[in-house]
């Protein structure tokens, strides 16, 4: 717990919508209304001005876990979970009195100058919020690999799962399978260019897996059961490839061993022209409809919220690299008969771009592969089904561990 003193806010009528529930924005103006409300009690906003600086928010992934309404008496608690020269991120848990934890987020923010160049976090506001461990047990931090900051959450202890994300997405996307998973050591890093990890110039599915290979190197883990969503499973299949003795075991969700096609290929040029013009928010509203179940898209607002602040927040060179690095990424199907780890297979039904016959038949050519469907869900089994996904990933850990 922080030893900064919390925030107490009062929901109004005006944060709320007809039916008297809070609404997404008038929230994220209360969690910026209690970080500034403690930084103002202790070190006071001052400190940014007499530093030539101005603190702006940089990604914010807000999770909602029970009702919030008008007139509810809300407690807000504040821990800086990474502060680095120039960026610093603070997570964030609101209570409700009688109920308990309603809401948690976090926000990463950056420092810039009047001319919006990065600039210098003030020291005052570090050693205000200090480096103790924050309300979670889970918290982002930063390690140096291969000459690059690459962000990761890491949480419990027991075999290690190294958790790899999909496209254009972060280590966020794991967090409530990362939650019901105790008793392993899960990890879920944010990829060379994506999340809030560094953006270097460049990005193959071999550099990608040589950096997780360091990173469990800098961790001092010499096997890992490496579970990888979609483009996180051809960089599994990569690490299978590049460094075979680190992978303890194998879980691939809705994801495919064979390279793209030529037509696949065009789509690729087609989105990085996109996101070169307009950005990688652009990218939101042409994936939405194909990453979830269509009844999802419909049922799931805060998947879909979520999916777009990672899309929007994510660095357009990250997002181009890695369209590249799928776009020129080599056929995994030789490797497949040469696996002898344990493997589970992952799929949606729902899946409109990896079909679950196409799953089925990644399995079918791996020795021993498990092939699990999860019912209801599209290409985010883990985002979509959470507990579904993580019961059968436990069942599958408990055999092997
Ligand atoms: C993903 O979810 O990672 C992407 O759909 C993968 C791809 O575009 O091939």
């Amino acid at each position: 717990m922080s030893t900064v003193p919390p925030i107490d806010l009062t929901v109004s009528p005006s944060d709320c919508d007809a039916q008297g529930r809070i609404t997404e924005s008038a929230f994220v103006r209360l969690f910026e209304t209690a970080r500034w409300e403690q930084i103002a009690r202790g070190p006071g906003m001052d400190r940014f001005a007499r530093h030539g600086s101005r603190p702006v928010v940089r990604k914010a992934n807000l999770e909602f876990q029970a009702p919030v309404g008008v007139g509810d008496r809300l407690r807000f608690e504040t821990s800086l979970t990474h502060s680095g020269r120039t960026s610093f991120s603070f997570h964030q848990v609101v209570r409700k009195e009688g109920v308990g934890v309603v809401a948690d987020a976090d926000f990463v923010l950056v420092c810039v100058n009047g001319a919006g160049e990065p600039t210098a976090v003030p020291p005052e506001i570090q050693e205000f919020f200090g480096r103790r461990p924050s309300v979670r047990a889970s918290e982002t931090q930063h390690l140096a690999v291969r000459g690059l900051a690459l962000a990761l959450d890491m949480q419990g202890d027991g075999l290690p799962i190294l958790f790899i994300h999909g496209f254009p997405f972060d280590r966020t996307m794991w967090r409530q399978v990362m939650a019901t998973l105790t008793g392993w050591r899960r990890i879920a890093p944010d990829l060379r260019g994506l999340g809030v990890s560094d953006v270097p110039e460049s990005y193959s599915m071999a550099e990608y897996a040589d950096d997780l290979g360091a990173l469990l190197d800098a961790l001092h883990i010499p096997r890992a059961v490496v579970c990888g969503l979609s483009m996180g499973g051809y960089v599994a299949f990569e690490l299978v490839r590049r460094h075979p003795d680190r992978v303890r075991a194998l879980i691939l969700a809705n994801t495919r061993a064979d390279a793209d096609d030529e037509a696949g290929k065009r789509r690729r040029g087609d989105m990085i022209a996109l996101v070169e013009r307009e950005g990688p928010a652009a990218l939101a509203d042409v994936l939405l409809p194909q990453l979830l179940a269509p009844t999802n898209l419909a049922a799931m607002p805060h998947v879909a919220q979520h999916l777009r602040t990672m899309i929007a927040g994510s660095p357009v060179k990250g997002v181009v690299g890695a369209l590249r690095a799928m776009r020129d990424r080599a056929d995994a199907r030789p490797l497949l008969g040469e696996i002898r780890v344990p493997t589970l297979v992952i799929a949606g039904p729902d899946d409109q771009l990896i079909p679950p016959a196409a799953s089925r038949q990644l399995a079918d050519a791996i020795p021993g592969a498990q092939f699990t469907l999860i019912p209801d869900a599209g290409h985010l089994c883990p985002l979509e089904q959470p507990v579904a996904t993580s019961r059968v990933i436990a069942e599958f850990l408990e055999v092997i561990d």
